[in-house]
């Protein structure tokens, strides 16, 4: 038994190299089987969909919105009260919410945000609906965290035009605001603490429930037939190969323009079309964005980051052209615009 067992282990021993690269191969097929299944389409939709056959769906592309979070009430109703304070702009005339209505999607429906005095911006506003699910901040990712993104807003020039000295001169002449950060933190109001709680309040921006999510969690009946055709075509198209993860978007870095010149087609170059090479001077990185969430997308046209596409069905159309380079028929496009239309969520209990 002893010998059997010496034996086996010195077998093992002279082999151990083979063994070794063996297990490495075995390792690296599996990995890149498992890749390669997640970017497979999972369905191959077309034509209408056959009452009674079970379509199956790719539910690894996405996953419902939380309908809860744990974060701290007294501080998300303290940065939900900066959020709409205009304190925080030079002239006390413009608040986060001017730019990002909560009752109008989270942004404002303009190609470019105006600020303070009347200064038109250089690009689209995105939702802050399920920003906090976004892996990083703006179009071109150049703020890492919500807090850290705060600091863009409140001193750009052609938004809040402000400083923090400014907004903490102005906050502690308000005993309210003064007696709640000291309540809720140690070193009472300061800029770090006024961008947590912007930040507390923004992670509860969330909007669960929308009736896609209700078909994500085994409702089938939340979608008509047009929509789970769409969402089926959505997959099998690629449109999910970037637009993933819980908030369909916003967990990667994409170039706009993939399949075509999409900047030489509609001229005026901006600074910000560059994207993320701004941020990362590396010219691998021109007209990379952060692929958007379509969370709420019916809501939040114009679309892209230059607002150059007024409805949902001009920026499908776009997409095929420049990301996926194939022709659409128009039937399969509007199932797609239908589907996307099932992302309208509930703030608060209500819908959007
Ligand atoms: C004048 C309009 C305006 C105001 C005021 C404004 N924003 Fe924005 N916001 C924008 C624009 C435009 C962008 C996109 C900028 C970019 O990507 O370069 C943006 C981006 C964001 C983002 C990133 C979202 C994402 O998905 O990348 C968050 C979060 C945000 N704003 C929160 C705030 C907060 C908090 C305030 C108040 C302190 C605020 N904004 C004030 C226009 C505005
Ligand atoms: C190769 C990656 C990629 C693919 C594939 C792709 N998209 Fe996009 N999508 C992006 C990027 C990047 C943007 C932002 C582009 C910009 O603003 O300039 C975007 C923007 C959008 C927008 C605008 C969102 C907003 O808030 O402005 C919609 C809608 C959209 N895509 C839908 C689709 C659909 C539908 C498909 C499939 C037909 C698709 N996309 C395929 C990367 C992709």
């Amino acid at each position: 038994m002893k010998k059997l067992k010496s034996e086996t282990v010195r077998w093992i021993n002279s082999r151990r190299p083979i063994l070794g690269a063996l297990l490495l191969l075995a390792v690296l097929a599996g990995g890149a089987a498992a890749r390669w299944q997640f970017f497979q389409p999972a369905v191959k939709a077309s034509g209408a969909p056959t009452p009674g056959v079970r379509v199956s769906y790719d539910y690894a592309v996405t996953q419902p919105i939380p309908q809860s979070t744990d974060l701290n009430p007294a501080r998300v109703a303290l940065g939900g009260k900066l959020f709409h304070d205009a304190r925080l702009s030079v002239d006390d005339t413009i608040s986060c919410a001017s730019c990002h209505n909560l009752a109008g999607g989270g942004v404002d429906n303009r190609s470019r945000s105006v600020g303070v005095r009347g200064a038109v911006g250089g690009i689209n506003a995105p939702t802050v609906f399920n920003s906090g699910l976004n892996f990083v901040q703006f179009w071109d990712g150049r703020a890492l965290t919500l807090e850290a993104q705060i600091n863009g807003p409140v001193t750009h020039p052609l938004e809040m035009a402000s400083s923090w000295q400014q907004v903490i001169g102005k906050l502690v002449q308000d005993p309210v605001y003064v007696q709640e950060f000291s309540k809720l933190y140690r070193d009472g109001l300061t800029a770090p603490n006024i961008k947590n709680a912007l930040a507390e309040f923004e992670r509860s921006l969330l909007t669960p429930n929308s009736r896609f999510d209700k078909f994500l969690r085994g409702d089938s009946n939340a979608l008509v037939e047009q929509e789970k055709k769409g969402y089926a075509l959505f997959q099998s198209y690629g449109c999910s190969s970037c637009h993933q993860g819980v908030n369909l978007g916003g967990n990667m870095y994409e170039k706009m323009g993939l399949m075509g010149d999409y900047f030489a087609d509609r001229g005026n170059p901006t600074e910000a079309d560059k994207g993320r090479f701004n941020v990362t001077g590396n010219p691998d990185n021109l007209h990379e964005f952060r692929v958007p969430s379509l969370r709420n997308v019916a809501l939040t046209a114009p679309y892209f980051h230059d607002g150059s596409a007024k409805t949902l069905e001009d920026a499908i159309a776009v997409m095929v052209k420049y990301q996926l380079g194939r022709p659409m028929p128009d039937a399969d496009l509007q199932s797609i615009a239908a589907f996307l239309r099932t992302l309208t969520g509930q703030y608060q209990g209500k819908p959007l």
